[in-house]
């Protein structure tokens, strides 16, 4: 590998998981992911959440046994946060923390909360993260492909050894491995250089800088004229196309894929659209995630009802991008699957998921 702080996790498997008590709290867009994987796996996964959740009903159909947080804490040798970040501080005060004892693991699939202060874990209980590099459903269709997604792996506090079993490090290893992520790589860093690093791509390419361009860019094809259509198949649609390309070649293998004309186009577009106030930019982004500006403000922002969020949230969902989107959508009724995290799995991924509700 690759350089002086990271690591790759070498020979990963599940033994350290099986015959364990594994609870997830949250069955969400990575909860669901990580418990169907893992029951895959033959990892025996219980579902914790509160009272009236409608996440736990999703669970329960699916086949799963659902607690309460606070009751299905106890006992557990490994307790997965499958929370948004902001809700990591409450629920851990309110229906973990009281619950937890000595000896016990508990799990981070990303690490701000931790890194910045949000989450204190007491000495002798392990504090591990396995971060896939991607969403719920990626995670989850790549493993019914017989694939993965690579993650990160770190371990903050190791668990106090007293009580006999694996350490927190085996147990994020065969987690990790349960997740089918080391049939691609699992790479050790550290809390806080994977918090920091998530909370920079996501913001500055991957939600925030890309579909920034994108919107700005189909807004300029519909000032000038263009049918709405067009301007969401060029600007957004194709998007998954050339990022395809991009997960499978690399840039050198996407750009040989691309025309020529496509390629002339974008060594010349590149450094005007992204010049060096851009950087700047996305240095002023850095250093307040470092510094804990943006966590900070988050969690205010949420801590008051999350106004400006759910401001933000409704400005985007009336931008008229949503319409074209809806219309060009239609165009494809097999993506209303996707979109729900279902795919159309071939032969051997529906024995796969028949069988799951006998592993419980
Ligand atoms: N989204 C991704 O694909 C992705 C990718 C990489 C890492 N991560 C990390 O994975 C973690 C989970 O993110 P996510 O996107 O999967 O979360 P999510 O889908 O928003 O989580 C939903 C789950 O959280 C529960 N929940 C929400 N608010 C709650 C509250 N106040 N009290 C108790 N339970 C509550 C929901 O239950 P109810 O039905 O009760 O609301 C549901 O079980 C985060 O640390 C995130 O940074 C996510």
């Amino acid at each position: 590998m690759p350089d002086a702080q990271t690591s790759i996790e070498q020979a990963c498997t599940t033994e350290s998981l099986l015959g364990r008590s594994v609870v997830l709290v949250g069955y969400g867009n990575q909860g669901r992911a990580h418990a169907l994987n893992l029951r895959d796996s033959g990892v025996v996964v219980k579902i914790a959440g509160r009272t009236a959740s409608t996440a736990r009903a999703r669970a329960e159909s699916d086949g799963f046994q659902t607690k309460d947080t606070a009751q299905a804490v106890p006992g557990a040798d490994l307790v997965i946060v499958a929370l948004p970040d902001e809700v990591h501080a409450e629920v851990w005060e309110s229906a973990i923390e009281p619950h937890v004892k000595r000896g016990q693991t508990i799990g981070f699939i990303h690490g701000s909360s931790v890194h910045f202060g949000l989450v204190r874990i007491p000495d002798g209980i392990g504090a591990i993260l396995v971060a896939p590099k991607g969403p719920g459903s990626t995670l989850r269709e790549r493993f019914i492909q017989g694939q993965g997604i690579p993650a990160l792996l770190a371990v903050a506090q190791e668990r106090d050894p007293g009580t006999g079993g694996p350490t927190s490090h085996e147990l994020a290893r065969s987690w990790a491995a349960g997740l089918g992520c080391a049939r691609a790589a699992v790479v050790r860093t550290t809390f806080g250089d994977e918090a920091e690093t998530d909370l920079f791509g996501e913001q500055a390419v991957l939600c925030g800088g890309m579909m920034g361009l994108a919107q700005a860019a189909y807004e300029t094809l519909v000032e000038a004229g263009y049918p709405p259509l067009l301007a969401y198949m060029e600007c957004v649609h194709e998007i998954k196309q050339v990022a395809d390309l991009l997960y499978a070649r690399g840039p050198a293998g996407m750009r040989a894929a691309i025309s020529n004309t496509a390629e002339f186009g974008a060594y010349s577009a590149a450094p005007r659209m992204v010049d060096d106030a851009t950087k700047t930019a996305m240095r002023t982004l850095l250093k307040e995630i470092k510094d804990g500006t943006f966590t900070r403000t988050m969690q205010a922002d949420h801590d008051a009802g999350a106004p400006w969020f759910r401001a933000q949230r409704a400005i985007a969902k009336a931008h008229p991008m949503e319409q074209s989107s809806a219309d060009v959508r239609a165009l494809m009724p097999w993506l209303a699957a996707e979109a729900t995290g279902g795919t159309t799995p071939s032969v051997d991924t529906r024995a796969n998921e028949q069988g799951k509700h006998t592993q419980q």
